[in-house]
């Protein structure tokens, strides 16, 4: 069971830090609570040791049993210490060195690489050049920051520098605790559904969501891989990548050319329009009497022409179909010249969670239904071990 120490300090954001230890407890994480005295002003330490069902720390100096150096082996026996909200002042104590209460003491024992701080104050605070030179110097040294949000502050103002929302912080955890499989190498993805646009606010479409290739980008992203996602039309966000979001075919085609080359593993998980209107009316097309035809033409196969430029990239693509889903996920696989195909039905359309084939020349594996994200971690997995651990790649 992995153990995770939350450090809650004095701001008024520390009553969300229930929230998330309770998250915590619900995932099967171990969680030990240090509270600062001033966080103690605003949440009673209570609160937390009924939700973690553990001793929660607040003073060093109140300890029973003096055998143990507390401060030194909570360091070392937790595998993450998460400290949310993280004041101004805590960061400015460990980018400055002071330890003078138990959770700095535990910070200044602890390897940088172990920490994530959230900031959450008001936002002059944040915007303090001194903080932010504080935030550069840890992030440097290894330390990880959850970026505050804009939003109503406590003072009444509105700006950066509200604690980042839970689940948010929770999916950088549980992003925290997975294997760096992919360390080094850069991944491409397209996602989304792109549009091509008859006049200016007509277009032809598809309802994917983006989600697939979206959950792609954070399994990949905490998979330790330096990931570019090419995004069509989608309302979902992510961060950590380099996020491009395009609209059109050609557009998603040239931010894909443009990144392929340097590319070690593509994905092509965008819902891409096959066809495009021949004619584009600059202005808003009026109704009349007698109908309307749109002649349509073919517009590139993005992923066609990935496969034609391949050299050592692990190029992956998907295929949704409504019937004999192998046996097409085959032909297009040796018709685009892809590594890897991701077979799903259309039931996976738009949908929060997937079930899929990894289909091979030589094999078709099923991967059971699961939410996105979760399929994702798996996809990459065993696309991982299928392919020998990336060995055919840059
Ligand atoms: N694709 C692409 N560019 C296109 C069409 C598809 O890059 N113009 C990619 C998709 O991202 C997916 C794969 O090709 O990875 C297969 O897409 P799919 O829609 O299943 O098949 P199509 O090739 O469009 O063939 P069909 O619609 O006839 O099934």
């Amino acid at each position: 069971m992995k153990k995770i120490l939350l450090g809650i300090t004095g701001s008024i954001a520390a009553y969300k830090s229930a929230d998330i230890a309770s998250k915590l407890v619900k995932l099967g994480y171990d969680v030990h609570v240090i509270m600062t005295e001033s966080a103690t002003e605003f949440v009673a330490p209570l609160t937390f040791e009924t939700l973690t069902r553990n001793r929660v720390y607040v003073d060093m100096f109140r300890e029973e049993d003096h055998r143990q150096v507390r401060h030194i082996s909570q360091s070392t026996e937790s595998d993450l210490i998460l400290v949310a909200p993280a004041s101004y002042n805590i960061i400015g104590k460990t980018a400055t060195g002071v330890a003078d209460d138990f959770l700095s003491s535990v910070l200044a024992a602890a390897p940088a690489g172990k920490v994530i701080f959230a900031p959450a104050m008001n936002v002059n605070m944040y915007h303090n050049p001194i903080l932010q030179e504080n935030i550069n110097k840890l992030t440097k040294l290894g330390y990880r920051f959850i970026e505050p949000e804009e939003g109503m502050l406590a003072c009444g103002v509105l700006g950066k520098g509200c604690l980042r929302n839970v689940p948010s912080i929770i999916e950088t955890v549980e992003g925290f605790f997975h294997d760096k499989l992919l360390q080094g190498k850069k991944v491409l993805i397209t996602a989304g559904a792109t549009r091509e646009y008859i006049d200016p606010i007509r277009f032809i479409s598809n309802s994917s969501s983006g989600l697939m290739g979206v959950s792609l980008a954070k399994a990949c992203r905490d998979f330790g891989a330096d990931v570019t996602l090419i995004l069509a039309n989608s309302h979902l966000n992510i961060e950590g990548v380099n996020l491009i979001r395009v609209q059109t075919v050609a557009e998603m085609y040239q931010a894909a050319v443009d990144h392929f080359p340097t590319t070690d593993l593509m994905f092509a998980a965008a819902a891409v329009s096959d066809f495009k209107p021949v004619t584009y009316s600059e202005s808003k097309i009026k109704k009349s009497d007698t109908g309307l035809v749109v002649e349509l033409e073919r517009n590139t196969d993005i992923l066609l022409e990935l496969g034609k430029m391949k050299q050592n990239q692990l190029l992956i693509g998907f295929a949704a179909e409504s019937e004999n889903l192998i046996p097409n996920a085959v032909g297009k696989l040796n018709k685009k010249n892809l590594d890897l195909i991701i077979a799903n039905d259309l039931s996976n359309f738009a949908t929060d969670d997937g079930k899929v084939w990894l289909v091979t020349s030589e094999t078709a594996v099923e991967l059971e239904r699961k939410p996105k994200l979760q399929l994702a971690y798996d996809i990459v997995k065993m696309i991982l071990n299928m392919t020998n651990n990336l060995s055919g790649a840059k």
